[in-house]
Protein backbone atom coordinates (compact mmCIF):
# COMPACT_ATOMS: atom_id res chain seq x y z
CA UNK A 1 0.00 0.00 0.00
CA UNK A 2 1.55 3.55 -1.30
CA UNK A 3 0.77 5.41 2.21
CA UNK A 4 2.03 8.82 0.85
CA UNK A 5 0.13 8.73 -2.42
CA UNK A 6 0.34 12.57 -3.26
CA UNK A 7 -2.43 14.58 -5.36
CA UNK A 8 0.28 16.35 -7.69
CA UNK A 9 1.05 19.60 -7.53
CA UNK A 10 0.10 20.24 -11.45
CA UNK A 11 -3.43 18.29 -10.67
CA UNK A 12 -4.17 20.50 -8.14
CA UNK A 13 -3.72 23.66 -10.35
CA UNK A 14 -5.54 22.17 -12.95
CA UNK A 15 -8.47 21.72 -10.89
CA UNK A 16 -8.13 25.49 -9.41
CA UNK A 17 -8.33 26.66 -13.13
CA UNK A 18 -11.34 24.52 -13.99
CA UNK A 19 -13.00 26.06 -11.79
CA UNK A 20 -11.78 29.63 -11.20
CA UNK A 21 -13.28 32.34 -9.02
CA UNK A 22 -13.60 35.91 -9.72
CA UNK A 23 -10.14 37.40 -9.08
CA UNK A 24 -11.05 40.48 -7.47
CA UNK A 25 -8.66 40.80 -4.23
CA UNK A 26 -5.40 43.13 -4.22
CA UNK A 27 -2.68 43.64 -2.08
CA UNK A 28 -4.70 45.84 -0.09
CA UNK A 29 -7.92 43.63 0.24
CA UNK A 30 -5.72 40.75 1.58
CA UNK A 31 -3.82 43.07 4.08
CA UNK A 32 -7.05 44.26 5.84
CA UNK A 33 -8.49 40.49 5.47
CA UNK A 34 -5.42 39.42 7.20
CA UNK A 35 -6.12 42.25 9.97
CA UNK A 36 -9.59 40.88 9.95
CA UNK A 37 -8.91 37.34 10.75
CA UNK A 38 -5.60 38.00 13.09
CA UNK A 39 -7.25 40.83 15.67
CA UNK A 40 -9.54 39.72 18.26
CA UNK A 41 -9.71 37.67 21.35
CA UNK A 42 -5.95 37.12 21.48
CA UNK A 43 -5.32 40.81 21.92
CA UNK A 44 -8.71 41.64 23.70
CA UNK A 45 -8.57 38.73 26.27
CA UNK A 46 -5.53 36.27 26.12
CA UNK A 47 -3.71 39.38 27.40
CA UNK A 48 -5.03 38.89 30.89
CA UNK A 49 -4.23 35.13 30.49
CA UNK A 50 -0.54 35.43 29.50
CA UNK A 51 -0.42 38.26 32.36
CA UNK A 52 -1.19 35.54 34.61
CA UNK A 53 1.01 32.45 33.12
CA UNK A 54 4.36 35.37 32.85
CA UNK A 55 3.46 38.62 34.39
CA UNK A 56 5.24 41.75 32.67
CA UNK A 57 7.22 39.23 30.68
CA UNK A 58 4.57 38.12 28.89
CA UNK A 59 6.12 41.34 26.90
CA UNK A 60 8.65 38.68 25.71
CA UNK A 61 6.03 36.62 25.42
CA UNK A 62 4.35 38.47 22.69
CA UNK A 63 7.85 39.14 20.70
CA UNK A 64 8.52 35.24 20.95
CA UNK A 65 5.62 34.66 19.28
CA UNK A 66 5.46 36.91 16.80
CA UNK A 67 8.87 35.97 15.64
CA UNK A 68 7.43 32.46 14.98
CA UNK A 69 4.65 33.34 13.62
CA UNK A 70 6.57 35.82 11.42
CA UNK A 71 8.83 33.12 9.78
CA UNK A 72 5.94 30.67 9.42
CA UNK A 73 4.37 33.56 6.96
CA UNK A 74 7.87 33.94 5.22
CA UNK A 75 7.57 30.48 4.35
CA UNK A 76 3.43 29.79 3.85
CA UNK A 77 4.32 32.89 1.14
CA UNK A 78 6.45 30.93 -0.68
CA UNK A 79 3.83 28.07 -0.78
CA UNK A 80 0.68 30.05 -1.35
CA UNK A 81 2.17 32.10 -4.37
CA UNK A 82 3.21 28.91 -5.84
CA UNK A 83 -0.03 26.80 -5.57
CA UNK A 84 -2.36 29.51 -5.00
CA UNK A 85 -5.97 27.69 -4.39
CA UNK A 86 -8.05 27.83 -1.02
CA UNK A 87 -7.66 24.48 0.50
CA UNK A 88 -4.11 25.93 2.89
CA UNK A 89 -1.91 23.70 5.17
CA UNK A 90 -4.08 20.22 3.91
CA UNK A 91 -3.76 21.05 -0.03
CA UNK A 92 -0.12 21.79 0.17
CA UNK A 93 0.75 18.79 2.31
CA UNK A 94 -1.31 16.41 0.25
CA UNK A 95 0.82 18.20 -2.53
CA UNK A 96 4.27 17.49 -1.09
CA UNK A 97 4.32 14.88 1.79
CA UNK A 98 1.62 12.68 0.52
CA UNK A 99 -2.27 11.62 1.52
CA UNK A 100 -1.74 10.39 5.14
CA UNK A 101 0.10 13.58 6.19
CA UNK A 102 -2.71 15.99 3.98
CA UNK A 103 -5.32 13.66 6.38
CA UNK A 104 -3.64 14.52 9.59
CA UNK A 105 -2.70 18.22 8.74
CA UNK A 106 -6.42 18.45 7.84
CA UNK A 107 -7.62 16.91 11.45
CA UNK A 108 -5.76 19.27 12.98
CA UNK A 109 -7.10 21.82 10.73
CA UNK A 110 -10.38 20.79 12.98
CA UNK A 111 -8.67 21.93 16.13
CA UNK A 112 -7.31 25.30 14.81
CA UNK A 113 -9.94 26.70 13.06
CA UNK A 114 -13.43 24.92 15.18
CA UNK A 115 -11.77 25.32 18.20
CA UNK A 116 -10.47 28.89 17.83
CA UNK A 117 -13.81 29.58 16.31
CA UNK A 118 -15.57 28.64 20.03
CA UNK A 119 -12.68 30.68 21.99
CA UNK A 120 -13.31 33.76 19.67
CA UNK A 121 -17.24 32.91 20.85
CA UNK A 122 -16.25 33.02 24.52
CA UNK A 123 -14.03 36.27 24.26
CA UNK A 124 -16.75 38.16 22.88
CA UNK A 125 -18.71 37.26 25.27
CA UNK A 126 -16.74 37.81 28.01
CA UNK A 127 -17.30 41.59 26.90
CA UNK A 128 -20.48 41.56 25.98
CA UNK A 129 -21.79 40.05 29.49
CA UNK A 130 -19.03 42.96 31.34
CA UNK A 131 -20.69 45.90 29.11
CA UNK A 132 -24.72 44.36 30.12
CA UNK A 133 -23.10 44.20 33.53
CA UNK A 134 -21.99 47.36 33.64
CA UNK A 135 -25.08 48.86 32.56
CA UNK A 136 -27.10 46.85 34.94
CA UNK A 137 -28.53 44.67 32.95
CA UNK A 138 -25.83 41.33 33.54
CA UNK A 139 -27.24 38.11 33.12
CA UNK A 140 -27.63 35.42 36.16
CA UNK A 141 -24.01 35.42 36.78
CA UNK A 142 -24.35 31.18 35.82
CA UNK A 143 -25.04 32.20 32.33
CA UNK A 144 -22.11 34.33 31.90
CA UNK A 145 -19.42 31.30 31.83
CA UNK A 146 -19.86 27.43 30.81
CA UNK A 147 -19.33 24.60 33.86
CA UNK A 148 -15.73 24.10 33.10
CA UNK A 149 -15.05 27.49 33.26
CA UNK A 150 -14.92 30.03 36.81
CA UNK A 151 -16.98 32.98 38.02
CA UNK A 152 -16.46 35.14 40.84
CA UNK A 153 -19.59 35.57 43.35
CA UNK A 154 -20.74 38.35 44.55
CA UNK A 155 -18.90 37.64 47.99
CA UNK A 156 -15.52 37.03 46.09
CA UNK A 157 -16.08 33.34 46.47
CA UNK A 158 -15.13 31.53 43.04
CA UNK A 159 -17.89 28.37 41.43
CA UNK A 160 -18.13 26.69 38.37
CA UNK A 161 -20.29 28.58 35.52
CA UNK A 162 -23.41 26.66 34.16
CA UNK A 163 -23.82 27.48 30.65
CA UNK A 164 -22.12 30.29 28.52
CA UNK A 165 -25.21 31.62 26.86
CA UNK A 166 -24.04 34.53 24.85
CA UNK A 167 -21.18 32.65 23.70
CA UNK A 168 -23.26 29.53 22.93
CA UNK A 169 -25.45 32.25 20.67
CA UNK A 170 -22.68 33.76 19.05
CA UNK A 171 -21.27 30.59 17.22
CA UNK A 172 -25.49 30.09 15.79
CA UNK A 173 -25.68 33.30 14.97
CA UNK A 174 -22.78 33.34 12.70
CA UNK A 175 -22.96 29.84 11.48
CA UNK A 176 -26.56 31.09 10.31
CA UNK A 177 -24.64 34.10 8.81
CA UNK A 178 -22.91 31.30 6.94
CA UNK A 179 -25.50 29.07 6.04
CA UNK A 180 -27.52 32.12 4.34
CA UNK A 181 -24.23 33.17 1.91
CA UNK A 182 -22.63 36.26 4.20
CA UNK A 183 -19.28 35.51 3.63
CA UNK A 184 -15.92 37.55 3.30
CA UNK A 185 -17.43 40.71 2.16
CA UNK A 186 -14.09 42.54 1.71
CA UNK A 187 -16.29 45.99 2.41
CA UNK A 188 -17.65 44.38 5.73
CA UNK A 189 -14.51 43.15 6.72
CA UNK A 190 -12.56 46.80 5.99
CA UNK A 191 -14.91 48.41 7.96
CA UNK A 192 -14.20 46.42 11.14
CA UNK A 193 -10.86 46.23 10.61
CA UNK A 194 -10.85 50.05 10.80
CA UNK A 195 -12.82 49.87 14.05
CA UNK A 196 -10.54 46.98 16.02
CA UNK A 197 -7.24 49.68 14.88
CA UNK A 198 -8.86 52.80 16.12
CA UNK A 199 -10.00 50.82 19.34
CA UNK A 200 -6.51 49.58 20.35
CA UNK A 201 -4.76 53.18 19.08
CA UNK A 202 -7.05 54.95 21.57
CA UNK A 203 -5.91 52.18 23.81
CA UNK A 204 -2.34 52.93 23.47
CA UNK A 205 -2.68 56.66 23.71
CA UNK A 206 -4.77 56.35 27.05
CA UNK A 207 -3.11 53.83 28.39
CA UNK A 208 0.65 55.14 27.87
CA UNK A 209 1.13 57.76 29.57
CA UNK A 210 0.09 55.88 32.56
CA UNK A 211 3.30 53.70 32.59
CA UNK A 212 5.40 53.30 35.23
CA UNK A 213 8.36 51.56 35.69
CA UNK A 214 7.69 50.17 38.77
CA UNK A 215 4.52 47.48 37.21
CA UNK A 216 7.79 45.93 35.23
CA UNK A 217 8.78 44.92 38.93
CA UNK A 218 9.37 41.65 39.28
CA UNK A 219 9.55 41.22 35.31
CA UNK A 220 9.60 37.25 35.89
CA UNK A 221 7.62 36.10 38.60
CA UNK A 222 6.99 32.51 36.92
CA UNK A 223 10.17 32.27 34.96
CA UNK A 224 10.99 30.99 31.83
CA UNK A 225 8.67 28.21 32.18
CA UNK A 226 9.48 24.49 31.71
CA UNK A 227 8.14 22.29 28.99
CA UNK A 228 4.81 21.05 29.37
CA UNK A 229 4.20 23.11 31.73
CA UNK A 230 2.12 25.46 30.84
CA UNK A 231 3.28 28.75 32.66
CA UNK A 232 6.27 31.20 32.55
CA UNK A 233 7.15 33.23 29.37
CA UNK A 234 7.16 30.39 27.30
CA UNK A 235 3.89 28.89 28.32
CA UNK A 236 2.51 32.70 27.81
CA UNK A 237 3.96 32.37 23.98
CA UNK A 238 2.24 28.91 23.51
CA UNK A 239 -1.07 30.53 24.66
CA UNK A 240 -0.45 34.22 23.20
CA UNK A 241 0.29 32.76 19.88
CA UNK A 242 -3.28 32.36 19.27
CA UNK A 243 -3.60 36.20 19.01
CA UNK A 244 -1.50 36.14 15.72
CA UNK A 245 -3.52 33.02 14.06
CA UNK A 246 -5.24 34.01 10.92
CA UNK A 247 -2.97 35.55 8.87
CA UNK A 248 -2.57 32.06 7.13
CA UNK A 249 -6.15 32.99 6.32
CA UNK A 250 -5.11 35.04 3.70
CA UNK A 251 -3.67 31.98 1.54
CA UNK A 252 -7.22 30.55 1.23
CA UNK A 253 -8.53 33.69 -0.75
CA UNK A 254 -5.83 32.73 -3.38
CA UNK A 255 -7.83 31.46 -5.86
CA UNK A 256 -9.36 35.04 -5.91
CA UNK A 257 -6.72 37.39 -5.93
CA UNK A 258 -5.86 39.32 -8.86
CA UNK A 259 -1.63 38.55 -9.24
CA UNK A 260 -1.70 36.13 -6.37
CA UNK A 261 2.14 35.50 -7.00
CA UNK A 262 2.60 38.89 -5.80
CA UNK A 263 -0.23 40.09 -3.72
CA UNK A 264 0.21 36.94 -1.44
CA UNK A 265 3.46 37.54 0.03
CA UNK A 266 2.33 41.14 0.75
CA UNK A 267 -1.06 40.07 2.05
CA UNK A 268 0.39 37.46 4.68
CA UNK A 269 3.73 39.54 5.33
CA UNK A 270 1.90 42.90 5.49
CA UNK A 271 -0.96 42.12 7.87
CA UNK A 272 1.59 40.08 10.14
CA UNK A 273 3.74 43.11 10.37
CA UNK A 274 0.90 45.63 11.15
CA UNK A 275 -0.29 43.07 13.98
CA UNK A 276 2.67 42.75 15.96
CA UNK A 277 3.12 46.12 16.19
CA UNK A 278 0.16 47.01 17.76
CA UNK A 279 0.20 44.19 19.92
CA UNK A 280 3.63 44.65 21.62
CA UNK A 281 2.60 48.36 21.75
CA UNK A 282 -0.79 47.53 23.37
CA UNK A 283 1.13 44.83 25.87
CA UNK A 284 3.99 47.09 27.00
CA UNK A 285 0.84 50.21 27.50
CA UNK A 286 -1.29 47.34 29.32
CA UNK A 287 1.31 46.00 31.56
CA UNK A 288 2.77 49.67 32.16
CA UNK A 289 -0.16 51.38 33.22
CA UNK A 290 -1.87 48.75 35.28
CA UNK A 291 0.51 46.02 36.40
CA UNK A 292 0.29 42.33 35.38
CA UNK A 293 1.54 40.04 38.16
CA UNK A 294 0.26 36.43 38.41
CA UNK A 295 -2.84 36.60 40.56
CA UNK A 296 -3.63 40.14 40.26
CA UNK A 297 -6.91 42.61 39.01
CA UNK A 298 -5.63 42.47 35.48
CA UNK A 299 -4.82 38.51 35.33
CA UNK A 300 -8.95 37.74 35.75
CA UNK A 301 -10.44 40.25 34.01
CA UNK A 302 -12.27 38.68 31.35
CA UNK A 303 -12.20 41.89 29.15
CA UNK A 304 -8.77 42.89 30.12
CA UNK A 305 -8.85 46.61 27.51
CA UNK A 306 -12.05 47.64 29.00
CA UNK A 307 -10.71 47.30 32.21
CA UNK A 308 -7.93 49.18 32.32
CA UNK A 309 -9.27 52.01 30.45
CA UNK A 310 -11.68 52.11 33.46
CA UNK A 311 -9.39 51.41 35.65
CA UNK A 312 -7.48 54.53 34.64
CA UNK A 313 -10.65 56.84 34.74
CA UNK A 314 -12.38 56.23 31.35
CA UNK A 315 -15.12 54.52 31.93
CA UNK A 316 -16.85 55.96 28.83
CA UNK A 317 -13.87 55.31 26.66
CA UNK A 318 -13.73 52.11 28.09
CA UNK A 319 -17.11 50.71 27.21
CA UNK A 320 -16.42 51.83 23.71
CA UNK A 321 -13.70 50.03 23.41
CA UNK A 322 -15.75 46.87 24.67
CA UNK A 323 -18.61 47.30 22.21
CA UNK A 324 -15.80 48.02 19.54
CA UNK A 325 -14.65 44.33 20.28
CA UNK A 326 -18.41 43.29 20.44
CA UNK A 327 -18.90 44.77 16.84
CA UNK A 328 -15.78 43.23 15.56
CA UNK A 329 -14.82 39.56 17.50
CA UNK A 330 -18.03 37.99 15.23
CA UNK A 331 -16.11 38.54 12.50
CA UNK A 332 -13.26 36.50 13.40
CA UNK A 333 -15.19 33.88 14.47
CA UNK A 334 -17.00 34.03 10.76
CA UNK A 335 -13.39 33.64 9.28
CA UNK A 336 -12.50 30.70 11.74
CA UNK A 337 -15.73 28.75 10.85
CA UNK A 338 -15.62 29.69 7.10
CA UNK A 339 -11.82 28.71 7.13
CA UNK A 340 -13.78 24.97 8.86
CA UNK A 341 -15.77 24.76 6.32
CA UNK A 342 -13.56 24.51 3.69
CA UNK A 343 -10.98 22.53 4.63
CA UNK A 344 -13.47 19.93 5.71
CA UNK A 345 -14.99 20.75 2.16
CA UNK A 346 -11.59 19.75 0.55
CA UNK A 347 -11.25 16.90 2.10
CA UNK A 348 -14.84 15.81 1.44
CA UNK A 349 -14.27 16.26 -2.15
CA UNK A 350 -11.11 14.53 -1.84
CA UNK A 351 -13.22 11.46 -0.74
CA UNK A 352 -11.49 11.14 2.74
CA UNK A 353 -14.97 13.04 4.42
CA UNK A 354 -18.58 11.67 3.77
CA UNK A 355 -19.44 13.35 0.39
CA UNK A 356 -22.62 14.84 1.78
CA UNK A 357 -20.18 17.51 3.90
CA UNK A 358 -19.70 19.06 0.41
CA UNK A 359 -22.90 19.14 -0.29
CA UNK A 360 -24.35 22.87 -1.94
CA UNK A 361 -27.47 24.89 -0.48
CA UNK A 362 -29.72 24.73 -3.70
CA UNK A 363 -30.82 28.23 -3.23
CA UNK A 364 -28.21 29.68 -0.59
CA UNK A 365 -25.17 28.04 -2.83
CA UNK A 366 -23.03 27.51 0.44
CA UNK A 367 -21.98 23.82 1.79
CA UNK A 368 -24.60 24.30 4.24
CA UNK A 369 -24.34 21.01 5.90
CA UNK A 370 -20.51 20.77 6.75
CA UNK A 371 -21.60 24.61 7.78
CA UNK A 372 -23.99 23.53 10.40
CA UNK A 373 -22.19 20.51 11.33
CA UNK A 374 -19.26 22.62 12.44
CA UNK A 375 -21.05 25.77 13.55
CA UNK A 376 -23.33 23.83 16.59
CA UNK A 377 -20.19 21.99 17.55
CA UNK A 378 -18.36 25.22 18.02
CA UNK A 379 -21.36 26.45 20.04
CA UNK A 380 -21.63 23.82 22.40
CA UNK A 381 -17.96 23.90 22.60
CA UNK A 382 -18.13 27.44 23.51
CA UNK A 383 -20.94 26.90 25.79
CA UNK A 384 -19.13 24.70 28.29
CA UNK A 385 -14.99 25.76 27.98
CA UNK A 386 -13.16 28.82 28.98
CA UNK A 387 -11.67 30.68 26.41
CA UNK A 388 -7.51 30.07 27.40
CA UNK A 389 -8.34 26.12 27.26
CA UNK A 390 -9.85 26.40 23.86
CA UNK A 391 -7.14 28.90 22.51
CA UNK A 392 -4.44 26.81 23.72
CA UNK A 393 -6.13 23.77 21.93
CA UNK A 394 -6.97 25.78 18.91
CA UNK A 395 -3.21 26.40 18.87
CA UNK A 396 -1.48 23.00 19.35
CA UNK A 397 -3.41 21.97 15.92
CA UNK A 398 -2.11 25.48 14.18
CA UNK A 399 1.42 24.66 15.48
CA UNK A 400 1.67 21.27 13.79
CA UNK A 401 -0.22 22.26 10.43
CA UNK A 402 2.59 25.00 10.58
CA UNK A 403 5.35 22.90 11.12
CA UNK A 404 4.25 20.45 8.52
CA UNK A 405 3.84 23.15 5.82
CA UNK A 406 7.65 24.41 6.79
CA UNK A 407 8.96 20.86 6.60
CA UNK A 408 6.70 21.04 3.10
CA UNK A 409 8.69 23.70 1.80
CA UNK A 410 11.73 22.51 2.73
CA UNK A 411 11.00 19.34 0.83
CA UNK A 412 9.77 20.90 -2.43
CA UNK A 413 12.87 22.80 -2.60
CA UNK A 414 14.75 19.30 -3.21
CA UNK A 415 12.30 17.51 -5.36
CA UNK A 416 11.36 20.15 -7.29
CA UNK A 417 14.17 22.84 -7.52
CA UNK A 418 13.09 23.80 -11.35
CA UNK A 419 9.50 24.99 -10.35
CA UNK A 420 8.86 28.57 -11.03
CA UNK A 421 8.89 30.39 -7.47
CA UNK A 422 7.55 33.47 -7.79
CA UNK A 423 8.26 34.63 -4.18
CA UNK A 424 11.13 32.60 -2.11
CA UNK A 425 11.31 32.25 1.38
CA UNK A 426 14.53 34.36 1.98
CA UNK A 427 17.57 32.54 3.89
CA UNK A 428 14.68 28.89 3.84
CA UNK A 429 17.73 26.44 5.25
CA UNK A 430 17.82 29.34 8.22
CA UNK A 431 14.46 30.34 8.48
CA UNK A 432 12.96 26.81 7.93
CA UNK A 433 14.44 25.36 10.41
CA UNK A 434 14.11 27.95 13.15
CA UNK A 435 10.35 28.25 11.90
CA UNK A 436 10.08 23.84 13.11
CA UNK A 437 12.18 24.59 15.94
CA UNK A 438 9.92 27.68 17.36
CA UNK A 439 7.07 25.75 16.55
CA UNK A 440 7.70 22.57 18.57
CA UNK A 441 9.21 24.89 21.24
CA UNK A 442 6.08 26.50 21.49
CA UNK A 443 3.95 23.64 21.16
CA UNK A 444 5.74 21.66 23.76
CA UNK A 445 4.90 24.34 26.01
CA UNK A 446 1.15 24.06 26.27
CA UNK A 447 0.03 22.37 29.05
CA UNK A 448 0.40 18.96 29.74
CA UNK A 449 -3.36 18.98 29.45
CA UNK A 450 -3.56 20.14 26.07
CA UNK A 451 -0.61 17.93 24.70
CA UNK A 452 -2.74 14.77 25.40
CA UNK A 453 -5.37 16.08 24.23
CA UNK A 454 -3.96 16.74 20.77
CA UNK A 455 -2.21 13.22 20.42
CA UNK A 456 -5.96 11.61 21.65
CA UNK A 457 -7.46 13.78 18.66
CA UNK A 458 -4.84 12.68 16.22
CA UNK A 459 -5.64 8.98 17.21
CA UNK A 460 -9.00 9.16 16.59
CA UNK A 461 -7.87 11.08 13.62
CA UNK A 462 -5.77 8.18 12.48
CA UNK A 463 -8.57 5.68 13.06
CA UNK A 464 -10.73 7.54 10.84
CA UNK A 465 -8.28 7.72 8.46
CA UNK A 466 -7.96 4.29 8.32
CA UNK A 467 -11.23 2.74 8.83
CA UNK A 468 -12.90 5.21 6.05
CA UNK A 469 -11.03 7.66 4.10
CA UNK A 470 -7.88 5.29 3.10
CA UNK A 471 -10.42 3.04 1.32
CA UNK A 472 -12.60 6.09 -0.22
CA UNK A 473 -9.96 8.45 -1.82
CA UNK A 474 -10.47 9.67 -4.76
CA UNK A 475 -6.64 9.61 -5.00
CA UNK A 476 -6.37 5.70 -4.49
CA UNK A 477 -9.20 5.10 -7.49
CA UNK A 478 -7.19 6.23 -9.76
N1 LIG B 1 -6.00 35.65 16.15
C1 LIG B 1 -7.39 35.50 16.33
C2 LIG B 1 -7.83 36.05 17.63
O1 LIG B 1 -7.01 36.48 18.40
C3 LIG B 1 -7.81 34.09 16.18
O2 LIG B 1 -9.00 36.08 17.89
Amino acid sequence: MNYFRVKSLDDILASAERKPLKRQLNAFHLIMLGIGAVIGTGIFVLTAVAANKAGPGMLISFVISGFVCMLTALIYAEIAAMVPVSGSAYTYSYAVLGEVVAWTVGWALILEYAIAAGAVSVGWAGYMNGLLHSNGWGLPLALTAGPADTITLPDGTIAHGGFNLLAFLVALFVTWLLVIGTSRSAKFTGVLVIVKIIALTVFIILAMPAVQGINFEPMLPNGWGTPLSGVGVLGAAASIFFAYVGFDAVSTAAEETKNPQRNIPIGLIGSLIICTIFYLLVAYAAIGAMGAQPGGELSHSKEPLAFILRQLGYPFIGNAVALSAILALPSVVLMMIYGQTRVLFNMSRDGLLPEVLSKVHTKFHTPHVVTMITGSAVAVFAAIFPVDVLADISNSGTLFAFLVVAIGVMVLRKTQPQRERHFRTPFLWVVGPLAVAGCLLLFVSLGAYTIKLFFGWAIVGLVVYFSYGRRRSHQGKL
